[in-house]
């Protein structure tokens, strides 16, 4: 640990705080993480803790999630401007015009969303566990899932009942071009292929496993390859060789990167929790509703 680093953790321990942090995140701050992990493993862990703070390492729809599951404690999002173009596809305007003309459909929102989206949504998921949300509802109606459509397309053909895909995506993982990955596959003809299902289809089509960043760190842990070729961003990268030593990780793509998960400095951590500022709220008005479609994720989870 350098002395920045030193110097946030003892922040840490005087504001009685705790730093969740997304496996994209840059290594020196994974590093100093309380809890490291994938979009369903913060929410749980900013929904259970001791702590009276909490500094997400993350997005600005992460530490909104946070606000909401843990209405008692402070939430700082030290980058405020790191925000999430795919949680921007999915106006509340353009949801509650789809839900005037489709009102007996069931709308399952990626947690990649605003909260006033959430609050007009039935309930959310992540990429951990999208399935088991949409295999949870129980009548038979249609599904909207929303924003992204990628997402939506890989759950629905791993279900019976019937999905709209909303037509947004990330662009991280959807520009990834198949040329790509098949020369990645030529180069390594024995590594198998683990992508995120923000992927497009035909990414998928070439994946020999698709999975949430969780199940991908899963996925490499179990596997007996000795090298994996890598369809996520390159954040992934820092725990997939800290858990496998052993092991070659061959990112499918130099442009897998989020400039907005990159946004977060130490700096920007540090000077957050001196002036214990930007805190993230959310509007009074739609707390509940928005809460109530997150716990009903975390219920299925
Ligand atoms: P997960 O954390 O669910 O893998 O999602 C990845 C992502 O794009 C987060 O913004
Ligand atoms: Fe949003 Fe994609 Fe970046 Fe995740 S990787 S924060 S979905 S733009």
């Amino acid at each position: 640990m350098n002395s920045q680093q030193k110097k946030i953790r003892e922040l840490l321990k005087e504001r009685r705080a705790i730093l969740l942090v997304h496996y994209y995140q840059r290594p020196e701050i994974q590093e100093i993480a309380d809890v490291l992990g994938d979009s369903l493993a913060l929410s749980m862990a900013a929904a259970k803790n001791d702590a009276a703070v909490i500094v997400f390492a993350g997005v600005h729809f992460m530490a909104q999630s946070a606000a909401l599951l843990a209405p008692d404690k402070t939430v700082l999002l030290p980058r405020p401007d790191a925000g999430c173009p795919l949680a921007d596809m999915a106006s509340v305007e353009s949801v509650q015009k789809m839900k005037s003309k489709e009102h007996d459909a069931c709308f399952v929102t990626y947690i990649n969303s605003t909260a006033e989206v959430k609050a007009a949504s039935d309930v959310c998921c992540t990429s951990s566990n999208a399935v088991a949300v949409v295999n949870s509802v129980k009548d038979k109606r249609k599904i909207i899932m929303l924003p992204d459509g990628n997402l939506a397309r890989w759950v629905s053909r791993q279900t019976d009942k019937e999905i709209i895909a909303w037509p947004g995506y990330c662009p991280v993982h959807h520009f990834l071009k198949a040329a790509d990955v098949a020369a990645k596959k030529r180069q390594y003809p024995s590594a198998p292929f683990a992508a995120h299902p923000e992927c497009p289809a035909e990414i998928l089509a070439l994946a020999d496993f698709v999975g949430s960043t969780g199940a991908i760190l899963q996925f490499a842990r179990t596997s007996s390859a000795p090298e994996i070729i890598i369809g996520t961003e390159e954040g992934i990268l820092t725990e997939l060789q800290k858990q496998n030593p052993g092991k070659k990780f061959i990112m499918a793509s130099p442009q897998l990167v989020c400039h907005d998960m990159k946004k977060t400095t130490l700096d920007d951590i540090e000077k957050s929790l001196v002036a214990m500022q930007p805190v993230i709220t959310v509007p009074e008005e739609i707390r509940a509703s928005a809460r109530r479609a997150l716990d009903g994720m975390l219920a299925v989870s």
